[in-house]
């Protein structure tokens, strides 16, 4: 594998802005107005990147829908993380014959994580003929030449290679949301867990310039962002591999000085390097939402050991109980997985305690999927699938009683919240902590932050009444 991180020029850059010109071009020809649509599975990384193909997408003419049907550009953006992920990928794109077959000139690509796996690259070659190309992460930057070259050429495009990935400033984006915004603050993963295939398809860790992320921070508050969420699979060792001397938690206090009324969040946290200066900052800062996310994976240290997590049962929770003692409203949450090969059941049993230990306000739970070319993959599994069904289904009772206990306790407090969208006949508003609360009101209110007294809860979000005015945040 090669490890050194390419950093794509600003001519690079400007070789695809002129496809982008030329892709245009030859639909002004054809005095058409095209259309792509963009579908996103996965993670947040994969909402982004989706983000930067529209950005290209409209920049070569295109106008973004919301269905494959009739559509002349199709991107399926996948997610590997689970086997599961990747049967729903193959099944959509089968679907996807029939809307092809109904409109010819539809182009069809696969992209995202998936495709940085030979097996399904080497898979779409053989048997998704319609297929018209597959792009891994590490070449979305290149997006608008694959394009052209399908359009002109009417070849299939691969380009698949395997290489540590890119760093690239400057591709437009069309972002989802104006009030919440995505930043990628570093790309790839170099933790190999023994059961995660992300570092496989994305590549080694590399970071975002501060300068860079600055302006374009500053630039989303200018527009109105109220919610900015910093990303990468480890934002912990964020800077590691810059000469600028600078951390994550350093990052952080400079986005938080930030003019401008606001919210900073991040993902995710890996235990590991998290640390007592980054509880501080978030403790420190007003505008940084006193909400981790921090994954612990198994309550066992025998089980992370074999993870290769770095860290154990016991460092883990002096972390939590540090990060609590400094933020006593912090709101945390977490991912975990069951039936880790060779996981006992009192080992699971060390799990379930975790859990009631640390009082998660939710958690993401996730029984254990081989991923091809990892090493857990090939690690004895002799535990039998129901069990792992009835371990998991434990957990979560375990976790729903936490979490409606949690909201309950919420009842009768009044709440600053983001009203960001309805759910039918409600207004919906997220709490600093990112708990969802409903609630009645007009949607000239979208985008502003109320405060919201809470009068009821279930295990998953919240009921509010409105308060008086808009109020801004103390700081
Ligand atoms: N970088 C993040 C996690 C990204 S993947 C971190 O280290 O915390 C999101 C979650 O998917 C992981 O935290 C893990 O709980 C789960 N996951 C990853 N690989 C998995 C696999 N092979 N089987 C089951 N769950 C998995
Ligand atoms: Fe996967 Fe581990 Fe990296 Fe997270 S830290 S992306 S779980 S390898
Ligand atoms: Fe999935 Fe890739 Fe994210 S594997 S979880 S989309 S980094």
């Amino acid at each position: 594998m090669n490890t050194k991180t390419t950093v794509i020029t600003e001519a690079q850059l400007g070789s695809q802005f002129a496809y982008c010109d030329k892709i245009a071009a030859y639909w002004h020809e054809r005095e058409t107005t095209p259309t792509a649509y963009v579908e996103t599975y996965g993670c947040q990384q994969n909402e982004a990147d989706s983000e930067k193909l529209r950005g290209y997408l409209t920049q070569s003419g295109y106008a973004i829908v919301q269905s494959a049907e009739g559509a002349d550009v199709v991107i399926m953006n996948t997610c590997a993380i689970r086997e599961h992920a990747e049967q729903r990928v193959f099944g959509n794109l089968g679907a996807l014959t029939h809307t092809k077959r109904r409109h010819p000139r539809q182009k069809i690509f696969l992209c995202g994580c998936m495709a940085g796996e030979t097996k399904v690259s080497d898979r779409i070659k053989r048997s998704y003929p319609y297929v018209d190309g597959c792009f891994s992460t590490h070449h979305l930057w290149q997006f608008p030449e694959i394009l052209w070259n399908v359009l002109s050429r009417g070849k299939r495009q691969f380009y698949v290679a395997d290489e540590a990935g890119s760093i690239a400033e400057g591709i437009p984006q069309v972002r989802d949301n104006t009030l919440k915004a995505w930043v990628s603050i570093m790309y790839g993963c170099n933790n190999f867990c023994t059961y995660c295939i992300v570092p496989y398809v994305r590549g080694r860790e590399r970071s975002r310039k501060k300068e860079d992320i600055l302006t374009e921070c500053r630039a989303l508050v200018e527009n109105g962002t109220r919610e900015i969420t910093l990303l990468g699979q480890n934002v912990n060792s964020y800077g590691k591999d810059l000469e600028e001397g600078i951390d994550f938690a350093d990052l952080l206090a400079e986005i938080a000085q930030i003019p401008g009324d606001f919210l900073i969040r991040f993902m995710t946290s890996h235990p590991r390097d998290a640390s007592e200066k980054l509880f501080d900052t978030m403790a420190k800062y007003p505008k940084i939402a006193k909400q981790l996310h921090l994954p612990f994976q198994s309550g066992s240290s025998r089980v992370l050991k074999a993870m290769n997590r770095h860290y154990d049962r016991e460092t883990y929770l002096k972390k939590v109980n540090y990060a609590k003692s400094v933020m006593p409203d912090l709101v945390l949450t977490s991912d975990v997985i069951v039936g880790f090969p060779g996981e006992t059941e009192e080992e699971f049993e060390e799990t379930i305690s975790l859990i009631q230990e640390v009082h998660y306000d939710s958690l993401f739970t996730f029984i254990f999927s081989p991923r091809t070319g990892t090493p857990a993959a090939t690690m004895d599994d002799p535990t039998p699938k129901e069990e792992k069904s009835r371990r998991f289904d434990k957990l979560c009772a375990v976790q729903n009683a936490i979490s409606e206990q949690i909201h309950e306790g919420y009842v009768g407090k009044t709440l600053r919240c983001l009203v960001d969208g309805t759910d039918k006949e409600f207004l919906t508003a997220r709490t600093e902590g990112g708990r969802l609360v409903r609630f009645q009101g007009d949607e000239s209110l979208i985008g502003s932050y109320q405060m919201l007294t809470i009068t009821g809860s279930t295990t998953w979000s919240l009921a509010g009444e409105m308060q008086n005015a808009e109020c801004k945040m103390q700081n």
